[in-house]
């Protein structure tokens, strides 16, 4: 399939491009650039061998979108979003104007285009505080943020569609905690200085750019009082991606849950990242978060019974190729920048 992949220069969307053109499909890559970064389509193109193109544009800009998929496309993968819930919470407008905005945009722009298979990027937050763990597709819906708000509508919206234009099918995936980066250490997650989610942090403490890890909550009523959740490899991620868009051959409109189906605390996070860095990892319990829950994790089996998808990679990798990404990549990739500028200056010349 030749593939429109928005938020292609992020995190997840980087590894799902080199996923993508690994399967023979065509990718390409738009994104404004807000955080997702040049460098990051650099490394798609070197690991996957391809040309790919790349469009800096906004997901708002309909008419760019239109002019971009009227060159005949066969699918979209959307992960164009904001993603940081304590930011939501501060700038819902933005949120909403660029997640909810952004995403009519796009269906309007697939429509009038006759583009009709989507994938698209939910998240585990729109289960909020689960009654019963592992959590099924059909649990009660609790977005208590902004961000998880944006994510609730935006999947409406995509249902909605569904329903109305039988032609249109749809994927929704909804992520438990993506974590890990590619295996070459070429490509991971650029949190762009202090990171929100738990595996960065614990690698810029191991690395010592952090002295130490603020664990929210040690009383929750789990195995060692801290949080648990679900962790996922971003190579896992990338690879339900593509047995989705396979799915969408046949059509319908199906949510999933993308997650390993075993829950983890966070100090057992960090002593596996200890094991595998050889470094420690120091902590200190704090306050829990307003909102933080205590235990998430998947249910997968119906991925598995649709896909025919499961996790492969297990906490003891995410940990081992988050180490290398951050070992290779210690600013994200203005690192990158940094050492191919000091390789393309004259020796002794970079003081
Ligand atoms: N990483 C997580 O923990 C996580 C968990 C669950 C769901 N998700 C969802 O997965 C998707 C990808 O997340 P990620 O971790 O790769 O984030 P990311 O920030 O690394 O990637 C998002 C990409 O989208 C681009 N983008 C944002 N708004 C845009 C717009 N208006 N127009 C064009 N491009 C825009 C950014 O520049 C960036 O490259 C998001 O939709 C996010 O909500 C992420």
């Amino acid at each position: 399939m030749k593939v429109l992949v928005c938020g292609g220069a992020g995190y997840i969307g980087s590894h799902t491009c080199v996923a993508l053109i690994e399967q023979g499909h065509e990718v390409v890559i738009y994104d404004n650039l807000c955080h997702g970064s040049l460098s990051a389509v650099d490394h798609i193109r070197q690991l996957s061998g391809a040309d790919v193109r790349f469009v800096q544009g906004d997901v708002r800009d309909k008419a760019a979108l239109e002019s971009v998929l009227s060159s005949g496309f066969d699918a979209v993968v959307h992960f164009a979003a904001l993603k940081i819930m304590s930011e939501s919470c501060r700038l819902p407008l933005l949120y909403f104007d660029n997640n909810v905005a952004g995403t009519i945009a796009l269906l309007q722009a697939m429509q009038a285009t006759g583009v009709h298979r989507l994938v698209f990027s939910s998240t585990a937050a729109v289960y909020g505080d689960p009654d019963v763990v592992p959590i099924k597709e059909d649990a009660p819906l609790r977005a208590c943020n902004p961000y998880s708000h944006t994510k609730l509508v935006m999947e409406r919206l995509i249902q909605e569609l569904c329903e109305a234009r039988p032609s249109f099918s749809a994927a929704i995936l909804r992520y438990f905690n993506p974590a890990g980066a590619h295996p070459s250490g070429l490509m991971g997650e650029d949190t762009g200085g202090v990171p929100s989610n738990l595996m960065p942090y614990v690698s810029q403490v191991a690395a010592g750019m952090q002295d130490r890890l603020h664990v929210f909550g040690g009383d929750y009523p789990t195995r060692d009082g801290t949080g648990v959740r679900d962790y996922i490899h971003v190579m896992d991620l990338a690879d339900a991606h593509t047995k989705a868009l396979d799915v969408l051959r046949v059509g319908g409109c199906h949510v999933l849950n993308i997650g390993t189906g075993r829950g983890y605390s966070v100090l057992e996070v960090v002593s596996a990242f200890e094991r595998i860095s050889g470094r420690r990892v120091p902590y200190e319990i704090v306050d829990r978060r307003p909102g933080d829950v205590a235990e998430v994790w998947a249910d997968p089996s119906h991925a598995q019974e649709t896909l025919g998808w499961h996790a492969q990679h297990d906490l003891l990798r995410m940990c081992a190729d988050a180490w290398r990404w951050q070992s290779m990549h210690p600013h994200g990739y203005q690192s990158a920048q940094v050492i191919e500028l000091r390789q393309a200056m004259p020796s002794g010349s970079c003081r």
